[in-house]
C-alpha cells in the first residue's frame, strides 16, 4: 500500500526534476521554465508539490495569494499518479489554508473541455463564478471561472462567521 501524501513548498531544484517534467507530460501547452522562474521570483506566488514515498514530487499546486484572495493558477499530477487523490490532497490543503487565513474566497480557470479537472473542483464544493470566452490563446477554448466561498463550504475547516447584518 502507497504512503500518505504530504504537501510542502517546492524547492528550487525540483524545478527541472520536477515541475517542468510533470507539467509537460499533462498540459497541451505547458508552461516554460521561464514562466515558472517568475512565480519563484513573485512575491504572491507560492508553489506546493505533493510527496509520497520520501521525496518523490508526484504533484504541483501554484498559487497566488493577494490580500483576502486566492487563486489557483496551475494544477497538474504526474499520470503515474493520477486518481490516487493526489490532486484532491493540494487543492484540499489550499481550502484548509484559506478557511483558516479567512480568505474571502478562492478563484481559478479551467478549460471547458477539462472533464477530470471539472469533476476535482466540484467534489471540492467550487461554483461556477462564470464564464470568460475565448480565454486560451492556444486554442480560442474558453474558461470556466470556478470560486470557492469558506463561510458557504461544508469542507470548511474554520468557516468565517456569517455577517448578522446580511
Ligand atoms: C486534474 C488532475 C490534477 C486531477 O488529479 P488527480 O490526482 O488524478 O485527481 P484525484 O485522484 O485527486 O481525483 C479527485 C476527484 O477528481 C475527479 N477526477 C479526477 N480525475 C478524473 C477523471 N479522469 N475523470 C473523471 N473525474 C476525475 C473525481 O471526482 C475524483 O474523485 P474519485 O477518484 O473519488 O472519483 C489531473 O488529472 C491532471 O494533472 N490533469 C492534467 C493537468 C490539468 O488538467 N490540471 C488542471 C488545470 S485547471
Amino acid at each position: 500500500m502507497s504512503e500518505p501524501v504530504r504537501i510542502r513548498p517546492v524547492r528550487i531544484d525540483e524545478l527541472r526534476s520536477a515541475l517542468l517534467r510533470i507539467e509537460r507530460m499533462s498540459q497541451p501547452h505547458p508552461w516554460s521554465e521561464t514562466a515558472f522562474l517568475a512565480e519563484f521570483d513573485n512575491p504572491v506566488s507560492d508553489i506546493l508539490v505533493a510527496t509520497r514515498n520520501g521525496e518523490d514530487v508526484i504533484g504541483f499546486l501554484v498559487r497566488w495569494r493577494i490580500t483576502d484572495e486566492v487563486h489557483i493558477l496551475n494544477v497538474a499530477v504526474d499520470p503515474t499518479a493520477r486518481r490516487q487523490g493526489v490532486g484532491r490532497a493540494m487543492v484540499r490543503h489550499v481550502l484548509d489554508e484559506a478557511a483558516r487565513d479567512q480568505a474571502a474566497f478562492v478563484t481559478l480557470e479551467v478549460r471547458v473541455s477539462n472533464d477530470p479537472a471539472i469533476e476535482l473542483y466540484r467534489s471540492l464544493d467550487f461554483f461556477t463564478v462564470g464564464r470568460r470566452k475565448e480565454y486560451y490563446a492556444d486554442n480560442g477554448e474558453d474558461a470556466l471561472l470556478l470560486g470557492w466561498i469558506p463561510s458557504e463550504s461544508t469542507h470548511a475547516t474554520n468557516p468565517v462567521a456569517p455577517n448578522p447584518t446580511g
